[in-house]
């Protein structure tokens, strides 16, 4: 809309174009856009409807689970989940209790002991980390089990129900939280300094993150917007004999109101719930994100994090991008701003002897960005980006934390990185 020719620019991924026909395709786009059916207007990353689908496979998991005959943490790397690793959580355990002595010698041990883990999954690990922590409280006798609070924090009822099946043995001592990890002190808020340990595995890389893009010394806001290819979308819709104008409609009535219900709000497309869901795994599979860079226009106006997600701290912007943007040649990377809120949030919920750890996907260097694709990608039902690890570890130093990365160490290959943060000494 009266831009002018030379101001347009064509980026290509380059990243993700091994083995393309670079010159043919760039040249099929300049033609012309090819047909496709929009779900949603331009925006962030962080704000799409990718989200959405995100926040509808956790909390109807059951029906997508039943309808692949497969769990989601065979979707994950390694098909299942670090947090279950016995060795990893006896050393963690371990290290409570070697602050718990040193606290309990002074006196300064409190009675309830918190350890509070979101994003629960199906509870296998908070399963494994409680019979270790009975096993090794049992060998070390200081009673500390009799003591502990674990507080099972996620946003989907359905996620939570299944765990507190999985701890079913532990349950005097559990109790959980539907709440957003990206804000966790709305509903945790009492545990402010209390918490010893804030434990986290793979969800930072399921929280909404935008990208940004530094070219030729212009900063851009990768926006994205939600599509069906044309075949993908005729086919979809003539499997619930509707016209593909109808789509972007049904789409957004399935994701306010979930499969179980569609069947009732739209009897005509949808006999049953199992069509649905089958309505639901097809969008899914053939969505698609179109991209185009906005220059940023100043990045202190850019807003990672809204003071209002902060409960009055000064909001975080996009100033703390500048060290990273700057670092050499041109880049694009993933602001991490689901990760980064509950971050921060989650640090003010930490004892001054306690600490957060998380197992997840982290680019840990930025020059990574440069030489390789990390997300969006999806999982099964769900979305997945690398976490902006230094972006992360700006942040808690800044905050008087020491923020420190290391690989798993339980497992050989793999690409699960541990995040600690503790109070610096
Ligand atoms: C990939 S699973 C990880 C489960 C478990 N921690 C593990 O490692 O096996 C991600 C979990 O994070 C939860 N989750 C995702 N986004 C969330 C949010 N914004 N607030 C709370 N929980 C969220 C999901 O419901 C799901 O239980």
């Amino acid at each position: 809309m009266g831009v002018r020719e030379d101001d347009l620019e064509v980026a290509v991924d380059v990243r993700r174009s091994d083995g393309v026909a670079l010159k043919e395709l760039t040249a099929a786009r300049l033609r012309g856009a090819p047909d496709r059916v929009v779900l949603e207007g331009w925006g962030r990353g962080s704000e799409s409807i990718v989200w959405d689908f995100n926040a509808l496979y956790w909390s109807a998991l059951e029906l997508w689970e039943k309808a692949t005959g497969r769990g989601y943490e065979q979707a994950l790397p390694g098909g299942e989940s670090d947090a279950r690793n016995r060795v990893a959580a006896r050393e963690l355990i371990d290290g409570l209790f070697a602050v718990w002595d040193r606290l309990s010698a002074s006196g300064a041990l409190p009675e309830e002991l918190y350890v509070v883990e979101l994003g629960v999954g199906n509870g296998g690990q908070a399963k494994v980390f409680l019979d270790e922590f009975v096993e090794r409280d049992r060998a070390h006798g200081r009673g500390y089990y009799r003591r502990l609070h674990y507080l099972m924090c996620d946003y989907s009822p359905h996620v939570l129900g299944l765990a507190r099946q999985t701890v079913a043995e532990h349950i005097a001592h559990v109790s959980s939280f539907a709440l957003d990890a990206t804000r966790p002190r709305t509903s945790l808020g009492f545990l402010q300094y209390k918490a010893f340990l804030v434990y986290v595995s793979n969800v930072y890389d399921n929280l909404p993150t935008d990208e940004v893009a530094q070219l030729g010394g212009r900063t851009y806001c990768v926006q994205t917007r939600a599509y069906l290819p044309a075949e993908q979308a005729a086919e979809l819709a003539g499997s619930v004999g509707a016209s593909t104008e109808d789509l972007p409609a049904l789409v957004h009535k399935l994701l306010r109101l979930g499969p179980a219900l569609l069947p009732d709000a739209a009897p005509a497309h949808f006999a049953d719930v199992g069509s649905a869901v089958d309505f639901w795994r097809r969008a899914w599979s053939a969505l698609r994100l179109e991209e185009r860079y906005v220059p940023l226009l100043g990045l202190d106006t850019y807003l990672l994090v809204p003071a209002d997600d902060l409960a009055g701290q000064m909001p975080l912007t996009g100033e703390l991008l500048r060290p990273l943007l700057e670092s050499g040649a041109d880049l694009r990377m993933h602001v991490s701003g689901g990760a980064l809120a509950s971050f921060v949030d989650s640090l003010t919920l930490l004892h001054p002897f306690g600490t957060l750890v998380c197992h997840d996907l982290f680019v840990t260097d930025v020059e990574a960005y440069r030489t390789h694709f990390r997300g969006p990608g999806k999982y099964d039902g769900s979305v997945v980006n690398w976490v902006n690890g230094p972006l992360l570890a700006h942040v808690g130093r800044r905050r008087g934390f020491d923020v420190h990365y290391e690989r798993f160490r339980h497992r050989s290959g793999g690409n699960i990185v541990t995040m600690t943060a503790q109070v610096r000494d």
